[in-house]
């Protein structure tokens, strides 16, 4: 690899590797030491005590140390401070590229091009010609084709809606997509030929499906957990006005079960809800609120008071998942999938068990 880089990343990048992929057998270290990730990453964004955003760069103290750690970093917001895109938390990325399981001779299309690091550790160890990776951002593809040429890498980049998939390089062995999806998006089952592995983030977790025959395929999701920024699209903002004069209702669900242990469930309920919490002075949560992109919307005091309006009665949902999982976290990979071309579910340890339609 031909990369602008110096001995300090060189040795960092080394350590960082070795460190990753210790105590399992991967076939990716030997990528993750050969591509700098500094060169994809020359600035990053992270947020002070205050929440302001603050660019670090090669320039500032602790800037390799922080390339070289394992942990997600920022590269985009949008106009609202929103984060839009990023380098994935290393370890995570590791966890899908593992799930995949490409070997030489594979196809991959990866959904999420972003900075190209991820694009560049698949064309180091698959080969260019062997890997398609598109984002939604035509500013972001042009850095990332740039930035992958420097290191002589030439996977083939496009601009467009990563959902859609691109047929003229397909059928596909492999995809990996790296922007949150609420399901496996149908043209990529056609896209990708029998036997196919597909690794994408699916609400808060990471699905592995096997595609079979006709565009049907099996999975479960992986152990570990996913926050990935979601693909983009458009959708209502929450009505907290309408909520106002909206009758009071009681829950006996903790507001706080929607920001952890049922966090995951509630991601299969109600693909591609948001949320947010309210805390007050000491820190401690008050309340929280969810909503979806047809507007639909509830809130939930610590209290037990809750609020709901619109087509769908969200604060609902939670009580179900309550019911189903009345302690603890569910475990992500008692979850699996069942796919046909024309429908999605997620079922929990027993097909006729617990289900949430995706599609
Ligand atoms: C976590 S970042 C990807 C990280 C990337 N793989 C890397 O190694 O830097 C998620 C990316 O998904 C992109 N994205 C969001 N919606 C998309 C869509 N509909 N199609 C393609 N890309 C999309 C975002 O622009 C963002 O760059």
């Amino acid at each position: 690899m031909s990369a602008p880089s110096n001995n300090t990343a060189a040795e960092l990048r080394a350590k960082f590797a070795a460190a990753l992929c210790e105590g399992h057998s991967s076939e990716w270290p030997a990528a993750f030491a050969d591509v700098p990730r500094e060169h994809f990453v020359p600035v990053f964004l992270r947020q002070d005590e205050r929440g302001r955003w603050i660019e670090v760069s090669a320039a500032d103290p602790g800037y390799l140390e922080t390339v070289y750690a394992d942990t997600a970093l920022t590269t985009q917001l949008d106009e609202h401070g929103v984060p839009t895109s990023s380098s994935s938390e290393p370890g995570l990325m590791l966890a899908m590229l593992d799930a995949l399981d490409a070997q030489v001779g594979d196809t991959v299309y990866e959904l999420g091009t972003g900075t190209g690091y991820n694009a560049a550790l698949l064309a180091s160890r698959l080969g260019s010609d062997s890997v398609v990776s598109v984002d939604v951002d035509p500013e972001l593809v042009r850095l990332a084709r740039e930035r992958l040429a420097q290191c002589r890498l030439h996977p083939f980049t496009f601009t467009g809606d990563g959902a859609e998939g691109y047929p003229a390089r397909a059928p596909y062995s492999r995809v990996i997509a790296t922007a949150g999806l609420q399901c496996i998006p149908p043209p990529l089952l056609s896209q990708v030929r029998e036997g196919a592995v597909i690794v994408a983030p699916v609400g808060f977790g990471v699905a592995r499906v096997v595609v079979r025959d006709h565009g049907e395929a099996t999975g479960r999701f992986l152990p570990t957990p996913a926050f990935f920024m979601p693909r983009r699209t458009t959708g209502r903002s929450p009505d907290f006005a309408g909520l106002e004069v909206q009758p009071v209702e009681r829950t006996a669900v903790p507001a706080q079960d929607v920001l952890d242990r049922l966090k995951f469930p509630l991601s299969l309920a109600l693909p591609g809800y948001h949320s947010c919490s309210w805390r007050d002075d000491e820190g401690d949560l008050t309340g929280v609120g969810l909503w979806v992109d047809d507007g639909s919307t509830a809130t939930a005091h610590v209290g037990g008071k809750v609020r709901q309006i619109g087509p769908r009665r969200l604060w609902d949902t939670v009580e179900e998942l309550a019911s189903i999982f009345p302690k603890g976290t569910p475990a992500r990979e008692d979850f699996r999938l069942a796919i046909t071309p024309d429908s999605q579910r997620a079922w929990y340890r027993v097909p006729d068990g617990p289900s949430w339609t995706l599609l």
